[in-house]
């Protein structure tokens, strides 16, 4: 029988965890696992199964491959960071094709895929909302991500639901950094953001996670 997720009993569920070799969808991975659903941890490399976001043709292939879906976290996304002047034609086609396009692609690619009933989860982080010096073209993707969750979502509405985690610096990315943990959440902590969007009945939300759910 499943664990209450969040506020919600659910039955267990196959989910596709995109960056669930990563510092935060390992966490997330974990954290679903304990809660009963089987999880497929996606990487770029490594994982049980490999995708790149950056390329459409990628995300077919994962999801021909992956049998089926009930429910698809994404965390993964790359974006550059760099002064407005530093950042080249490169650097915004990276931030574009990956950490935007690649999540909107894997809605798109999952609709009819992914079955029916079921949810993406979606990561930005809090510079979409609160940029600061060096982060236009993370800002930048991270915002067009959180406008294209709550576009989609209205659009699927009874369908697919379609939200977005909003994470604050990871502790765990500080102290790779070599930085104290603080004020950064412990992946632990923010995978029950995850938890609770998955397992509930929330759509086009874009949930800020900068500190532990109370
Ligand atoms: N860490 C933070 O402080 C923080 C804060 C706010 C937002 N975020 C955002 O959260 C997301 C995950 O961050 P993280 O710190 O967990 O990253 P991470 O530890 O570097 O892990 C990245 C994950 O994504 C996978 N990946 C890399 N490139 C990929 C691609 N092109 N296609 C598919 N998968 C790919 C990696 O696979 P391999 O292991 O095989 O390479 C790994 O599983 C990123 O979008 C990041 O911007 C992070």
């Amino acid at each position: 029988m499943a664990l209450a997720c969040g506020q919600h009993d659910l039955a267990p569920m196959r989910i596709l965890v995109v960056g669930g070799t990563g510092t935060i969808g390992s966490a997330v991975a974990t954290a679903l696992e304990a809660h009963d659903h089987e999880v497929v941890r996606v990487g770029a490399s490594t994982g049980d199964m490999t995708v790149d976001i950056g390329d459409k043709e990628s995300i077919l292939t994962l999801y021909a491959d992956a049998g089926p879906v009930d429910a698809v976290v994404c965390a993964a996304g790359r974006a550059q960071f760099g002064s407005l002047e530093e950042l080249s034609d490169d650097d915004f086609a990276i931030s574009l094709g990956n950490k935007l396009m690649g999540q909107v692609n894997l809605v798109r690619c999952g609709l009819g895929t992914v079955t029916e009933g079921g949810s993406f989860t979606l990561t930005t982080g809090d510079l979409s909302q609160k940029p600061g010096a060096g982060t236009s073209a993370v800002s930048m993707a991270g915002a067009a991500v959180e406008a294209f969750a709550r576009g989609a979502a209205i659009d699927l509405d009874g369908r697919y639901r379609v939200n977005v985690v909003s994470p604050g610096w990871v502790a765990e990315t500080r102290v790779k950094m070599g930085l104290e943990p603080e004020p950064g959440i412990w992946a632990e902590d923010l995978a029950q953001y995850y938890l609770d969007l998955v397992g509930g009945e929330e759509t086009g939300q874009v949930v800020d996670a900068t500190e532990p759910k109370r």
